[in-house]
């Protein structure tokens, strides 16, 4: 199954890597595929599969500032637009390597944030974010926001189960007692909207007072990128929910924050976000634990509270369901 999903979901799909700044190299995942995003030193912006195109080892394992990709296998280079430019011992064997590039994939951005899609022919970034860039700038600017620090960890779940989690907060009385006692998730004053390729969620502060934002936005992007911004002050993390195999799953968030925000608010917002974290890795393991048993056949969904729920599997099931008949996917 989750083989299918690569190819009908992953491959299909606008995926979350990362932003530039500094560092000009800056590799990724497209579900399985190893990806990476780099900026030239003219600035243009490229993106090519992380795949050696002499035996295929990943190329680049960390974001950095490079003026060249180097293979650390055999250390074949290329430049920033894909081109090979050196392989050591080709110019002493009969071998011609003028055509080795690697190879480029669809990038897109929106503000500082890069995406990347393996199909040429799927809908454009723009048009999967429908109206989230919009509800975020009527509360900030993401170019103005300055990358804080990347979070990366792992739940014992399938990738489905650890999205649908983000998709609701009927939870959130019961398992979040610190983030419920801040932000209101009764039903009423707790909004969900739902677009055509997004799910979003809003929350705001009990007692507003002078808060900057006192309203949360909770976004969430087919297939699996998440995006919070807490109600407080200027925040936002985005980052995917990347599936490992059918029961792990790797959650990467990058986080944002003014530029002149104090380290203070920093460490409080990441320590309660870090709350909520640990709660949700708890929760979604123990359905892992359940759901994956195979011991019941199917669940049930409250049809309000849980609707973002129902409308993510609805898109799950299509995907699923365009993507059968095909024959390009054969069982691992
Ligand atoms: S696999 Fe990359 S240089 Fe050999
Ligand atoms: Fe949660």
């Amino acid at each position: 199954m989750l083989a299918r999903e690569d190819e009908a979901i992953f491959r299909r799909s606008w995926q979350y890597v990362g932003v530039l700044g500094e560092q000009n190299v800056v590799p990724g995942w497209a579900g399985r595929a190893p990806v990476v995003v780099v900026r030239a030193e003219d600035g243009r912006e490229r993106a090519f599969i992380n795949v050696c195109r002499h035996r295929g080892s990943v190329v680049v394992e960390e974001a950095g500032s490079r003026k060249s990709l180097q293979c650390p296998y055999h250390a074949w280079t290329y430049d920033l637009e894909g081109t090979l430019r050196a392989a050591p011992r080709s110019d002493r064997e009969d071998v011609d390597l003028s055509d080795v590039a690697l190879e480029p994939v669809r990038l897109e951005g929106w503000g500082p944030f890069r995406f990347v899609n393996l199909d040429g022919g799927a809908p454009s970034l723009e048009a999967v974010l429908g109206d989230v860039p919009e509800r975020v700038a009527e509360v900030m600017d993401v170019d103005d926001l300055a990358f804080h620090h990347r979070s990366d960890w792992e739940v014992e779940a399938n990738w489905k189960i650890a999205c649908e989690n983000f998709l609701e907060c009927y939870h959130c009385p019961v398992a979040h007692p610190g983030f419920s006692g801040v932000v209101d998730v009764s039903p009423d004053n707790y909004a969900l909207e739902t677009g055509e390729w997004h799910w979003s969620q809003f929350g705001q502060l009990r007692s507003r007072g002078d808060a900057e934002l006192p309203v949360g936005q909770f976004h969430f992007i087919w297939p699996n990128t998440g995006i919070n911004i807490f109600p407080g002050q200027k925040n936002l993390s985005i980052g995917p929910m990347l599936p490992l195999s059918p029961d792990r799953t790797r959650r990467i968030l990058d986080y944002f924050f003014a530029p002149d925000a104090s380290e203070e608010w920093i460490a409080e917002l990441t320590e309660f976000d870090d709350e909520v974290g640990r709660e949700d890795r708890r929760l979604v393991e123990l359905v892992q634990r359940g759901a994956g048993s195979g011991a019941i056949a199917e669940g049930r969904l409250l049809p309000e509270s849980e609707r973002l729920v129902a409308g993510f599997q609805a898109r799950v099931r299509e995907a699923l369901a365009s993507f059968a008949g095909s024959d390009a996917v054969t069982t691992p």
